[in-house]
């Protein structure tokens, strides 16, 4: 079977795109490497070592994507991760965010009921639930969707709600699948986390700070209501989270479901002091930080349920929070050796 991966030089992407040809699938991935580069083609195969189509295509250009369908008239099903993400930018700029996510996927689903293509597995986010009330956690797919608190989080939102009056309008059958905070890298430490710029997310603004990139981090406040008084998120593996969506196709096949949402998360929290003291641990290094004040928008804790997950498509994390710092931290030291050989 084919599938069409969108987005699939992208960090969670690239990830999915190697789990699918582990599990056999043939893929077309298509990239407009805005925020990524073409050799991550090249990783992907080098840890399959199974080759696959990738092309550059932008998903905002209606013909090229009916080129690509033309091109590969077997592609049977599709994941959606093309998009922009950065929640500070969207506030900036919200119509390229809504041109971009909304504008990107009505053309995707068009070019799908132009070659009768029936299956798609969507990128969503946790971010759509808003911040929750401490007794609503494990936070589980019924509770309600709110109006996001970003321009970002708002197209995730609408886009939830195209997909659902086109699944139930046509043929097709949809799952949004809602991350929570993906994090780590693959075993190899080929393919990983590119952010560009200075990271918004905790992660990579910890691995860099950690090889020297940036000076110090700052820890966005420790006087919420949680147990060390930092923020607490469900952080999952990237690893985890792409056979995730492996388990979705599988799960579009059989099922006569038109439009299903899964949380997709470890089902535990953490908190940012948690996540500092388990980074040091795995990599041996002290990281340098500081308090600081809260961050705008940020919520005070969130956390999956992922029985949803576990019960329907058979899928449950694996992996544990040591293991993505540890695969994250192994990704930072490779892109320190590329650099090294380039400068050399
Ligand atoms: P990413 O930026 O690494 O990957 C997205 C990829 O899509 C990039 O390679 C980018 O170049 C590409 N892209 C963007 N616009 C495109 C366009 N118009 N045409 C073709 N390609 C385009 O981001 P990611 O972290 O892998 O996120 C993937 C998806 O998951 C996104 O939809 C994102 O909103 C969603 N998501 C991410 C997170 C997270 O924390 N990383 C959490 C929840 C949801
Ligand atoms: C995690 C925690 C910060 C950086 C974002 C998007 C969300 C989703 C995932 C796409 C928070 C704290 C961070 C730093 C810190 N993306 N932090 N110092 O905010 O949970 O979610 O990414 O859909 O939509 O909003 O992730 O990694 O930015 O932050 O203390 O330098 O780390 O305050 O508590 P977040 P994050």
């Amino acid at each position: 079977m084919k599938v069409l991966v969108t987005g699939g030089a992208g960090f969670i992407g690239s990830h999915t795109v190697v789990e699918l040809q582990q599990a056999g699938y043939d893929v077309v991935a298509i990239d407009n490497f805005e925020n990524s580069s073409k050799e991550v083609f090249q990783s992907i195969q080098q840890i399959s070592g199974k080759p696959f189509i990738g092309i550059e295509a932008d998903i905002r250009d209606k013909n090229k994507l009916n080129e690509v369908f033309t091109a590969y008239p077997d592609i049977e099903a599709v994941i959606h991760f093309a998009a922009y993400k950065a929640v500070g930018e969207s506030v900036e700029n919200p119509l390229a965010y809504y041109e971009n996510n909304v504008g990107g996927t009505v053309n995707l689903l068009e070019a799908m009921r132009n070659h009768s293509v029936k299956h798609l597995v969507f990128s969503s986010s946790c971010t759509v639930y808003g911040d929750v009330p401490a007794e609503a956690l494990p936070i589980t797919e019924s509770s309600p969707v709110v109006k996001a608190n970003s321009p970002y989080g708002n197209t995730k939102k609408v886009c939830e709600e195209l997909l659902f009056d086109v699944s139930k309008s046509s043929e097709v059958k949809i799952v949004a699948l809602r991350y929570f905070n993906p994090i780590g890298a693959h075993d190899s430490a080929l393919i990983g986390e590119l952010p560009n710029g200075v990271p918004n997310n905790l992660i990579p603004f910890v691995t860099q700070t950690a090889i020297g990139i940036r000076e110090k981090l700052t820890v966005f406040g420790n006087d919420y209501p949680t147990r060390d008084g930092s923020c607490i998120r469900d952080f999952i593996h990237v690893v985890d989270l792409a056979k995730a969506h492996v388990k979705a196709i599988t799960y579009l096949a059989n099922t006569k479901r038109k439009f299903e949402v899964f949380n997709v998360g470890t089902g535990n929290g953490n908190t940012v002091l948690e996540v500092i003291t388990a980074f040091e641990k795995v990599s041996g290094r002290k990281l340098n930080y500081q308090i600081g004040g809260r961050r705008e928008g940020d919520v005070v804790q969130i956390f999956a349920s992922c029985d949803k997950a576990e019960q329907e498509l058979g899928w449950k994390a694996e992996r544990t929070l040591e293991n993505a710092l540890e695969t994250a931290w192994k990704w930072e030291l490779h892109l320190a050796d590329v650099k090294k050989n380039q400068t050399n």
